[in-house]
């Protein structure tokens, strides 16, 4: 599995239910690694896209405790069921998109994680692990700084040793 995610400096990911930051350019970054691929979201993550629908040409799986949520995507209710659902998926194929919650149940199941780094401390009140204070995970691409609307951003790929 692979997560897919843009934090702050501090690894700050959302706050009040919602995205820090919205860059043109990363959400074209993000469309283009996760086109065709299974993408995994907690129920927040879900009601905070646009008109709260599941992501188009993707196949949306997301996590619920609640036995009559939805039927517009496919819905699991546990951890186990999740991995059990993608057990036959070429693990390359499947991304963790969030949110906090989501992020670190499975982020022991990620090899790679792409990092969207923007180079500001914004006010979170969500977060994704510090990779760079983890020694199983190392950088294995950097792009050059992406400037967007004043703001400085950078890709960054890291994976599992
Ligand atoms: N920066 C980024 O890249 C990024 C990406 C995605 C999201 N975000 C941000 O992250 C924030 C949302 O994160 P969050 O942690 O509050 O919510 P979340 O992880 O999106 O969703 C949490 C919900 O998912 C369900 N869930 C989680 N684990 C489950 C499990 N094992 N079994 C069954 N259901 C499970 C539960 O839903 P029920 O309550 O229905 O049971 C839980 O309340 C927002 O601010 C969002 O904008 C940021």
């Amino acid at each position: 599995m692979k997560a897919i995610v843009v934090v702050d400096k501090n690894w700050g990911i959302g706050r009040d239910k919602k995205l820090l930051v919205h860059l043109p350019g990363d959400l074209k970054y993000f469309k283009e690694h996760t086109l065709g691929k299974t993408i995994v979201m907690g129920r927040e993550t879900l009601e905070s896209l646009p008109g709260g629908r599941p992501l188009l040409n993707r196949n949306n799986i997301v996590l619920t405790r609640n036995k009559g949520y939805r039927a517009d995507c496919s819905i699991c209710h546990s951890k186990e069921e999740l991995l059990k659902m993608v057990k036959d998926e070429n693990t390359e194929e499947v991304f963790i998109i969030g949110g906090e919650k989501v992020y670190k149940q499975f982020l022991p199941y990620c090899d790679t994680c792409y990092v969207t780094k923007i180079d500001k401390t914004l006010d979170a009140d969500k977060f994704f692990y510090n990779l760079d204070e983890d020694e199983n995970f190392s950088v294995v691409y950097e792009s050059g700084v992406i400037e967007e609307d004043g703001t400085r951003y950078k890709f960054v790929e890291y994976r599992r040793k």
